[in-house]
């Protein structure tokens, strides 16, 4: 780990406030380890910028498996992308909503390529992507 620096931050009272709260909730143990966290999480996709770097990540979708055709399009996506994807579970929520996790390893640009189909199928209603580098995971 490299040597600790310091620097101090200037901020609206109430946007304080709230980061405060998002301190708690989130169960930090300090304002600089919430702080810590969120700039690594802004300046790892910064970070995944070289398209063949490697990377590894999750793919989260939820979506409603009644919608036509669509258990059928992620099936054949996923299967398109087998050699990217590492495991997927999949939990069904209620009668119609479906959570399913990928687990992604390969280069960065196949895997966001891959995401930004499978999220962008008629009926998922939320597809969020987090990507890391590897092996030196920020
Ligand atoms: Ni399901």
């Amino acid at each position: 780990m490299s040597e600790l620096a310091r620097f101090s931050v200037s901020l609206e009272a109430d946007l304080l406030e709230r980061f405060d709260h998002y301190c708690s909730e989130g169960k930090f143990a300090t304002r600089s380890e919430a702080i810590r966290q969120l700039l690594r999480e802004a300046l790892t996709d910064e970070a995944v910028s070289g398209p063949a770097e490697d990377a590894a990540g999750t793919l989260t979708l939820v979506y409603d498996h009644h919608r036509s055709g669509l258990p059928e399009k992620l099936l054949e996506l996923q299967h398109r992308h087998g050699t990217l994807i590492v495991s997927t579970t999949h939990v069904h929520l209620d009668h119609h909503l479906c959570l399913e996790v990928l687990i992604l390893r390969g280069q960065a640009d196949r895997i966001r390529e891959a995401a930004a189909e499978l999220r962008g199928l008629k009926g998922i209603r939320k597809g969020q992507l987090v990507l890391a580098t590897t092996p030196n995971i920020p």
